[in-house]
Order: C-alpha cells, then structure tokens, then sequence
C-alpha cells in the first residue's frame, strides 16, 4: 500500500510517500525556518499562508517518484495538535486530493506520527526491528513525554508540566541572541563549551514520577544571563554546554528511574530534541548499561516531517480509521495526561 503523507501542524509543509508504513519512496520537506527566524518564533499567520502557497509543489514533488498521485492508495494528514490555521490547510489540501483522486483519506496525530519516524528506512537502509516493548521518549517543540509502549498500545507515563523541552532550547537560544530554531544552535555552539561552568537545575529531579519541568532551568538561565551582564558573548558556549547537559540529564534521569519499573526491549528517541547529538550518545550510552536496544531516527525524520505522516496513516487505514470529509483540526493533545492512551481524533 503506498500511503501519501502530508505534514503542516507548524512550520514545515511536507509531503512523502511511503509504502506499507516504512519503505520510503519521497521525502520532501519545505521548511519556513528563514522566514520565522526575523520573529524569533512561529508566527501562526505567517505559517498558515506560507502552507498555503508551499503545499501543492511539495506534494507534486512527493509524489513524481512514484508516478503520480494516481499511483497513491490512500492519503494521509495530521489533523492535530498543532497550529489549528496551519493544519487546516494540509487537511483541505488533502480532502480536496483525495475527493478528486478518489482516495481513501486518514487522519493522523502528530505525536503518534513522530514515534513512527525511526521505525521508516528505504530498501538499502531498512529500519530497525519494531521491539515488542519499548520507553519512548518524545520530545519536540510542543511535547516532552515518556511513553510506555508494549505492542501497539502506547501509555503516557510522564510528561511536561510546563515547557517542553524543545520550547527550552528555543527559548534560551533567544535569551542568548543566536538565533531561531535553537535546539540546532546551542547543540552546535555547546560542542565549543563546557558543561560544567555554570550550575543549573534539574528540574523535578526528585519527586513528580516521570513528569518532567524546564521552566526553573529556563529562568535560571535568564538569571544566569543578568548577572553575567555585557561579558555574555564570552560565555555563551559555556551557558549552551551547560545548559543542554542538564536538559538531557533531566530527560535521562527519568527514563533511568523508569527502566527499572518496566522491563522494556528497546530506548526509543524521537521527535525534533531527538536530533540532539548529546542526547543521542546519552541514550545509546543508558541504553547499552540496561542491555536494551537504542533505536533513533536520522536526524532529517527527528523534526517534522511527512514520511511519520504516511508511516503512522498505514497503521490507522489497517485499524481500519478512514476519515471523511467531516475531518476537522485540533489545536492541543488531549492526551498529555499520564496513564492515557495515544489515540487519533477526528475519524
Ligand atoms: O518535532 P519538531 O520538528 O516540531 C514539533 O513537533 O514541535 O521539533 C522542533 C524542536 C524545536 O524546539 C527545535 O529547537 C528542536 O526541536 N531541535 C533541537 C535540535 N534540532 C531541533 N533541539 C536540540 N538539539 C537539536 N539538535
Ligand atoms: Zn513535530
């Protein structure tokens, strides 16, 4: 089956095709990253009209390698969370395809769509083996959640409480005036620095379960940043350095805590934090000391993409889950609570 997937819940309009959710046939990603970088963030206007004029191109191109929308057996969008203007227009772009193309039409979560990433690959590079159980950690610019997925079923066991820990990177990096996406800017300038000059918090080191919280770090960084005063640009590969290590400790800490509850096959990374080079050999590192299996997408499937998109529609449209031309999008997941299930809404 070769699944159309269309991308577009935040500042990337994406389109690729995949077939039987994880052989990669196009991957094309139009990224708004220059645009928004001037605002020093999304702007939700901006995006949705730059989906608007990038959409139908990237979906051509997605869908030349295989000859042609004609060629595609079903398409599928996310319809949330996200950005509710942005997402409209992926979902309209892909009701419209789909009435005129005669296809059947599926509606994705983003969320479940970012933990299919690393299980997707091509014929010369197959993916890893999907383990029968498994912690995945998802952390991205909206989300930072700890499941425990054992088959199909996906369980929240911790989460966020404030900031997700991509929306911490993001925000230190423009405290410290270099720059939006900034994951990718203080990932490159703390490889220049060292992470132990400065001490910072982890938050809810000691208690919450699995939850997780980034916005004490996030505050003693701008406090960090106030006392240090007009000498900052000396610092700032230290305050990167330090500051990334104690977001991936955090994040690690919990996962360690968890491995001794669940006895899993295989760490899991995913989603845009998951490109962090630190927080990648940390893991594989955790990973290795339990005996388990570490599995992480190359780094272009971590942050937003379409081939999660078509990987996690092939799941839906075997479940059977075809949405009609009611679908509508949702801004916020409505299962960050612990103890929930991973559902699609909106079918
Ligand atoms: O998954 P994603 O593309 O979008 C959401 O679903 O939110 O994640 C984007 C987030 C941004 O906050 C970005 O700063 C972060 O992923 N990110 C990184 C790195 N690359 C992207 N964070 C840390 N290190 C990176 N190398
Ligand atoms: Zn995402």
């Amino acid at each position: 089956m070769l699944v159309l997937g269309i991308e577009s819940s935040c500042d990337e309009t994406a389109a690729a095709v995949v077939e039987e959710g994880w052989c990669i046939h196009s991957n094309v990603v139009s990224s708004q990253e220059t645009i928004h970088a001037r605002f020093g963030g999304v702007v939700p206007e901006i995006a949705s009209r730059h989906h608007l004029l990038s959409l139908m191109p990237v979906i051509q191109q997605a869908v030349e390698p295989v000859g042609g929308l004609r060629a595609v057996d079903l398409i599928a969008v996310t319809n949330g969370p996200g950005l509710v203007g942005s997402l409209l227009v992926g979902i309209q772009g892909a009701k419209t395809l789909a009435y005129i193309a005669q296809k059947r039409l599926v509606a994705v979560n983003h969320l479940e769509a970012h933990l299919k990433a690393p299980f997707t690959g091509t014929e010369t590079h197959p993916p890893p083996k999907v383990p029968a159980s498994s912690l995945s950690l998802l952390v991205s610019g909206g989300h930072s959640i700890l499941f425990h997925v054992e088959k199909s079923q996906r369980k929240i066991i911790g989460a966020t409480r404030d900031d997700a820990a991509g929306e911490a990177f993001d925000k230190v990096a423009k405290m410290l005036g270099i720059g939006y996406p900034g994951g990718k800017r203080i990932d490159v300038l703390a490889k220049e620095g060292d992470p132990r000059a400065f001490s910072l918090p982890r938050g809810m080191y000691k208690r919450g379960g699995y939850d997780y919280s980034f916005s004490g770090l996030k505050t003693a960084v701008m406090q960090l940043i106030k006392k240090i005063g007009p000498e900052i640009h000396t610092e700032i590969p230290n305050i990167c350095a330090s500051f990334q290590r104690a977001v991936v400790e955090s994040l690690l800490h919990k996962v360690e805590a968890a491995l001794q509850e669940y006895a899993v096959e295989a760490l899991v990374l995913a989603g845009g934090v998951a490109a962090n080079s630190e927080l990648r050999t940390a893991g594989a590192a955790l990973a290795a000391q339990a005996g388990i299996a570490f599995v992480a997408p190359p780094l272009p499937l971590c942050t937003d993409n379409a081939v999660m998109v078509a990987s996690a529609g092939y799941d839906r449209a075997l479940e059977g889950e075809f949405a009609g031309t009611d679908l509508n999008a949702f801004a916020s997941s409505l299962w960050s609570r612990r103890g929930e299930l991973l559902k699609t809404q909106g079918r």
